[in-house]
This record gives structure tokens, sequence and C-alpha cells, in this order.
């Protein structure tokens, strides 16, 4: 049965990074209601097991799909690098993840054939993005490197600071020697660096925001579909969390780039 175009597109996380995603959905797709989930009582993922991970991705796919939402959109990278199938084969709406996403836009990018990718060490370990990206363009080289430290660097709102400019130099130095000419944004935290690492990089590598790569893929999947929402009233948000953490509030309007409401507390 065809999902109804007015209900919401469900985006899930291992906590608020994937509210980066959010934010570009909102400005690619401002007419679009939108259901949150960031599993912060359990967050990190990119260290944990497959297994463990899968459970969770299983838990949070259903909680989601109670809400009638018409699409899924697993924004943690972690959860698609090891768990997407798992969301495909229970879900009966479309689902789409960052990685694809992510993998196209790299495709896109590259002159040169020769793609970094960065990310968690779960989602580096997995090989999903260079199997993501084999599938569009076999003859692409990959270069990928685990940047564990990223994401409390990024938790700690260290964007710009001296210590994360050192981490990204010292992550970055055996892709770069390895002449790239894209770098693949692999974890919903990274796009807040962005300014420091395209620094850190230099201006003959093109970044793919994994955020903005999302928004472009719901986009062309709604219209397809015809699953676009014809209303043009403001829409309406809501962010469902497993517990809120001392910052939340900081931390979440950051990565959403505005003000936070609408947040239910779940107890599981
Ligand atoms: N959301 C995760 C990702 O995109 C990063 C945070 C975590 O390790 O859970 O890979």
């Amino acid at each position: 049965m065809q999902p109804n175009s007015g209900n919401p597109i469900g985006v899930f996380d291992s906590g608020v990074g994937g509210l980066t995603v959010v934010r570009a959905l909102m400005e690619r797709l401002p007419f679009e209601n939108i259901v949150y989930f960031g599993d912060t009582a359990r967050v990190p993922y990119g260290v944990k097991s497959v297994e463990t991970i899968a459970h969770y991705t299983t838990q949070i796919a259903e909680f989601l799909l109670g809400k009638q939402v018409k699409l899924l959109i697993v924004a943690c990278n972690t959860m698609a690098a090891v768990a997407s199938q798992v969301v495909q084969d229970l879900s009966p709406v479309p689902v789409l993840d960052v990685i694809d996403a992510g993998a196209v836009g790299a495709v896109a990018a590259t002159r040169s054939r020769r793609v970094g990718v960065i990310g968690t060490p779960t989602t580096i370990n997995s090989n999903a993005y260079a199997r993501a990206i084999h599938q569009y363009q076999p003859e692409i080289r990959i270069f990928s490197q685990p940047c564990p430290l990223f994401v409390p660097l990024v938790e700690e709102g260290w964007l710009e600071h001296q210590v994360t400019r050192l981490t990204a130099q010292e992550y970055l130095r055996p892709v770069l020697a390895e002449q790239i000419d894209t770098l693949v944004l692999g974890c919903t935290h990274y796009p807040l660096l962005k300014p420091l690492l395209q620094d850190v990089a230099g201006p003959g590598v093109a970044l793919v925001d994994s955020a903005e790569a999302m928004a472009e893929r719901t986009a062309a999947l709604l219209a397809e579909m015809g699953l676009a929402n014809p209303r043009r009233t403001p829409p309406e948000y809501h962010f469902h969390v497993t517990d809120v953490p001392l910052r939340f509030q900081t931390i979440g309007e950051r990565f959403l780039g505005r003000s936070l409401a609408n947040v239910h507390v779940e107890k599981w």
C-alpha cells in the first residue's frame, strides 16, 4: 500500500549527530514533516559490535514505523554500514541510507578516481563505503581512515580548536598522501568540521557531505514516488531521544542550526 504523502519522514541516528541530516532536509524540503529518533542513552555506536548495532537498529526502525512514517532515513553511518539490510527487510516503506547517498556524491565529485573516506572504526572496518562506491564505479580507488576522536571533539564543541586541527592533520595525512581529490565525510558529526577539514585537506580536495547528499536523494525519491507533501503549511518536527544528557540542548541546536523544540524522552 502506498504511504500517505502527508505522513512524516522518519530519520534516525545513534544520538544527536543525525540532526545534521535533519537540518539538510529542512533546508532542501521545507514542507516535509519530520520525526527524528536519537538513541542518546546508548550512543556511541561506532565502537559497538555488529550484533548490538543490528539489535538497536531494529528497535528504532520499529518505533518510527509505529509513527506512520512514509520513508525511513538511516542518518547514522555506523548503522547504515552494518545494519542497513536489517531495516530494508523489516520496512514496508522505502529506506534510504547515508552511505548510498555519500557514495553517489563521491562518484559525482571525483575526477582522479582516488577517493578518501573517513568515519567511525565500525564504519571503516565494514568496508561499506568501498562496496557502495564500487557498485557505481569499480575503477575508483578508495583510501579509508577511521577517526574515532572526531565524535567526542565535535560533541565538546571544539569545531575550530587547535587540538581538533592537529588531530585532523594526523588522521588525514595518510589519505592525503594518496593524492585523493575527494573526501567523503562518512559520519554524522563530520559536517560540523567541514571548514576545518577543508582547510587541512586543501582546495584541491572536494568534501562530500553525506547530509547534503542525503537531502538530494530524499527529494529525488519523494518526487519519483509521488510522495512529496503537497501541503504548503509550516511542517511539524518531533524529536525523540532515549536520554537528555547534560548540554543536550546546546549540542542539539548546534547540529540543527536552530532552536530545538518538541523533544520527547522515550524510556526504553
Ligand atoms: N552517528 C555515528 C555515525 O554516523 C557517529 C556517532 C556514534 O559513534 O554513534 O557513524
